[in-house]
């Protein structure tokens, strides 16, 4: 009986649209191979990965890479032109009124009645924000990473051109392994891996933040789901939510 009252005060709103919800599938996809590949390649001599193996790697991590940072590109401008709950303005911790909606969900929250959004709450918009900011990271970082050590594009051509010794071909040159330092000019190069070294370091460090941010990510849905009850994860796949009463946004 109480299954068939509720059932009957329940009703669908469309949220995700299809962009959002191929971006986020693509994404977990991506990210999880990144950070599968990525461990391989941090503990390579621990695992005693040949020097051969680690340029397969890493040219395996830059591929999966591509079409993280393609996806990732396409949904920053659907942040723009998506339908309303895609938009940055209803997805970020900004914009006029957060603050004061954000006190009312944790008020709502601590008295057990959190108000309904068929976006994103004030909370969950705090960790896209973060989730965003890493991933932003990880590609800006990937990329400049992926022209330093594999001379790939987007900037491979460019850091080729610093190192390169003068009269080396652009033939000979776009074949060179990393390792191949002999048309190289030694000073431009230990230059370049200078520069190499904050991106490193910050891609490093992004990946470890991701490790903590990603589980609590799962966290927060699972208990925003068990709480609140609107399908937040069938959402993501169906597009839809469900409330008993009219949501906040
Ligand atoms: C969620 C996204 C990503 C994660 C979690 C991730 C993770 C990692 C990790 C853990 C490493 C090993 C770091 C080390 O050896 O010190 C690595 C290396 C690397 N990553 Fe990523 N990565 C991501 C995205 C990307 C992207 C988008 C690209 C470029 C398209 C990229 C290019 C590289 C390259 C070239 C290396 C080799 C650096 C080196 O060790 O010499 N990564 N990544």
């Amino acid at each position: 009986m109480r299954q068939q009252e509720l059932s009957a005060t329940l009703k669908a709103y469309p949220v995700w649209d299809a962009v959002t919800r191929w971006f986020h599938w693509i994404n977990v996809l991506c990210v999880l191979g990144l950070l599968a590949v990525g461990v391989v390649i941090l503990n390579a001599s621990t695992l005693g990965v040949s020097g051969d193996g680690k340029l397969a790697l890493k040219t395996v991590h830059v591929w999966i890479g591509y079409v993280f940072a393609v996806n990732l590109l396409w949904r920053i401008v659907w942040g723009f032109i998506g339908n309303r709950y895609a938009r940055w303005s209803a997805a970020l911790p900004a914009g006029r009124g957060y603050g004061r909606d954000l006190v009312a969900y944790l008020r709502g929250v601590k008295a057990g009645e959190p108000p309904a959004y068929r976006g994103h709450n004030p909370l969950g918009r705090i960790m896209v924000g973060a989730l965003l900011l890493l991933l932003v990271n990880q590609c800006v970082t990937g990329l400049v990473l992926a022209g330093t050590d594999l001379y790939f594009p987007p900037f491979g051509y460019w850091f080729l051109d610093w190192v390169g010794v003068a009269g080396a071909t652009a033939e000979q040159l776009a074949g060179l392994k990393p390792a191949q330092t002999e048309l190289l000019n030694a000073e431009a190069y230990a230059a370049m891996r200078d520069f190499r070294k904050p991106f490193i370091q910050l891609h490093e460090l992004g990946f470890y933040a991701l490790l903590f941010a990603i589980p609590l990510h799962i966290a927060g849905v699972v208990v925003t789901e068990l709480r609140e009850r609107n399908g937040l994860v069938s959402a993501m796949f169906s597009g839809d939510k469900v409330f008993t009463g009219e949501p906040r946004d």
